[in-house]
């Protein structure tokens, strides 16, 4: 063989084992999420939702918190073990936004936000589901998770995108930079030194409500152990 025709022959080869983006993305895609979601992300009715226009923001959202790919369409997403390598998550991002243009993977500055506006702001918006410790809540179909897991893009992500019963909030409804502070206070309730109130290992606010109904009975118990004492003595 002549040296030319052996380059070009190396060259061939090797450009046939250097996947694309799009072609790794596609692969991904079509083993992990085409029976729910359909060829292009169009959607299969009874099991998934259209991908098209939900671009990287809700595909990255999803993906690193685990919540997809899901074992039944009829479950309810919730964060697991995150199936891909770093890598193959961009990928699979990717492919999902070229389906359509939708929102960008946001890059919120935590640092810029203020901690007192971050916690008027989440005890307006999301305390009512997420408690004001961020410790989570019982809705009537679902659980608002506790929020010590979610980095700050995914706590923005979250916000923008509205994942399954969890309303979104635009920006005239929540500004960037006051995203930023709820981020901030999120981010200061994982380690909640001197919130005052007693935390119970933070398990939530059912216990935390039985024990205040404890205390409540032993103080009524005790008030009127101490009237009925005044009253005999
Ligand atoms: C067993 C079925 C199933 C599989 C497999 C699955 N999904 Fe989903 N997916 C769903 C259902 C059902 C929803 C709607 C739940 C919700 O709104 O939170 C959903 C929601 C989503 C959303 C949010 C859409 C929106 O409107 O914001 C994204 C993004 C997504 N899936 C991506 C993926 C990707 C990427 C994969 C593959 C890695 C995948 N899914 C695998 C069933 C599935
Ligand atoms: C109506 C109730 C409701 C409100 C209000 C709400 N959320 Fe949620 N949130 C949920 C539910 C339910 C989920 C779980 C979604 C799922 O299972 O797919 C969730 C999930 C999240 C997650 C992902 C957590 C994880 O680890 O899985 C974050 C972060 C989050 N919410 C932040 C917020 C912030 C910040 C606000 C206020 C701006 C807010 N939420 C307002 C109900 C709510």
């Amino acid at each position: 063989m002549q040296a030319g025709v052996k380059w070009f022959v190396v060259l061939v080869a090797a450009l046939a084992f250097v996947p694309s983006a799009a072609g790794a993305g596609s692969d991904l895609y079509g083993a992990n999420c085409i029976s729910c979601h359909g060829p292009q992300g169009r959607g299969i009715a009874e099991r998934g939702p259209s991908l098209r226009g939900v671009g990287a923001r809700a595909a990255d959202f999803y993906l690193r918190t685990g919540y997809m790919p899901l074992g039944n369409p009829h479950d309810v997403p919730h964060r697991s073990r995150v199936r891909f390598s770093k890598s193959a998550l961009a990928q699979l991002v990717a492919y999902v936004a070229s389906f359509g243009g939708g929102p960008r993977i946001p890059r919120p500055e935590a640092a810029n936000g203020n901690l007192a506006d971050g916690q008027e702001r989440f005890t307006e918006h999301c305390a009512g589901c997420h408690q004001i410790g961020a410790e989570g809540g019982y809705l009537t179909n679902a659980v608002a998770p506790p929020l010590d897991k979610a980095s700050a893009v995914e706590i923005a992500e979250a916000v923008r995108t509205g994942p399954y019963l969890m309303p979104h909030f635009s920006e005239k409804q929540i500004s960037d930079g006051q995203l930023n502070s709820i981020i901030r206070y999120v981010q200061y309730a994982k380690h909640p030194d001197d919130r005052g109130g007693w935390s119970l290992g933070h398990v939530g606010p059912v216990p935390e409500g039985l024990v205040t109904w404890f205390i409540a009975i032993v103080l009524l118990i005790g008030t009127c152990a101490v009237i009925g004492q005044r009253i005999r003595s």
